[in-house]
């Protein structure tokens, strides 16, 4: 498959989507967010990759949605094409079950942001900046900045981001809470690829179940959570993974999970 606006490679088990329009700081384009979806959807289809990374380039990991795109679109259309959910990348990211991890240099401001967010944690660069702008261009954040933020960072710390616009810096974004850790911007690519190849060679059921689990914990009560949780749980018993995980553990060996 070749892309124009993304590249593609993978390394051990790992599969990585690096988004590559420089000249527009990797705005969202439609096109570009298609893309993502189709590389997101092969990733998950393959079953020799584990885990899926997502990055951009160094001075930006995407500064939001084409503005010169969006500039020009109108309530009725937007509405008819329900955007920007009219790209299949925002559908693929919500529905792949490999685990996805942002890793995010530069800019992640807008739709940049919104797509960090969506993945399923974000390692940030030192030089990392994250933003929702919208409101500085008349329209308010629509891929997720004003629901998966709250839930990441806290009402008081969304609203002011949110409404101020304004940037936050790497350190700020892994205090509160938005980023599980921070590295030096140049070793990113290494520190990713290093987690997410500890991530690939796990159990791929247990991999999907863990993140199946923590994202129901953002939609329904801790009690229910709690029993689907361990429902889960119980149905893991007398699996493969499960079968051979525990007895490598006995036999002090590695697991050699089978991958289907
Ligand atoms: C289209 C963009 C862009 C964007 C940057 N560019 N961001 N093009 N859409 N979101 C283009 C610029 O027009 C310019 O191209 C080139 O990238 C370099 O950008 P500069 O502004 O010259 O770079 P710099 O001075 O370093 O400033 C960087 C920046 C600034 C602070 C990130 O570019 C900026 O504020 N960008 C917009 C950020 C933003 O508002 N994002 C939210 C978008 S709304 P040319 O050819 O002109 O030189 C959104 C809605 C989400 O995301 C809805 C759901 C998905």
């Amino acid at each position: 498959m070749s892309y124009q606006y993304i590249s593609v490679d993978s390394i051990e088990r790992v599969g990585r989507i690096t988004i590559n329009r420089p000249q527009a700081l990797n705005a969202l384009s439609v096109p570009l967010m298609d893309e993502v979806g189709e590389a997101i959807n092969a990733f998950e289809a393959d079953e020799g990759i584990g885990a899926i990374i997502i990055t951009g380039t160094e001075k930006a990991f995407a500064a939001g949605a084409d503005i010169k795109d969006m500039a020009g679109l109108d309530g009725e259309s937007a509405l008819a094409q329900d955007f920007p959910y009219n790209a299949s990348g925002w559908h693929a990211l919500n529905r792949c079950r490999k685990p996805v991890i942002a890793a995010v240099s530069g800019f992640a401001l807008g739709g940049g942001c919104e797509l960090a967010m969506a993945c399923d944690f974000i390692i940030a660069a030192d030089n990392a900046r994250f933003g929702q702008p919208e409101v500085k261009l008349g329209i308010i954040p629509g891929a997720g900045g004003t629901q998966r933020l709250i839930r990441a960072v806290g009402k008081a710390k969304a609203m002011e981001l949110c409404l101020t616009g304004r940037m936050m810096e790497a350190d700020e974004a892994e205090r509160a809470g938005l980023v599980a850790y921070v590295t030096p911007a140049d070793e990113l690519q290494t520190r990713a690829l290093a987690t997410a190849q500890t991530i690939a060679a796990q159990s791929s059921t247990g991999t999907a179940m863990i993140k199946d689990c923590i994202n129901q914990a953002m939609e329904i009560p801790l009690s229910s959570g709690l029993v689907y949780e361990r429902r889960v749980l119980q149905a893991l018993f007398g699996s493969d993974d499960q079968r051979e995980g525990m007895t490598a553990f006995v036999e002090k060996r590695k697991p050699a999970f089978k991958r289907k």
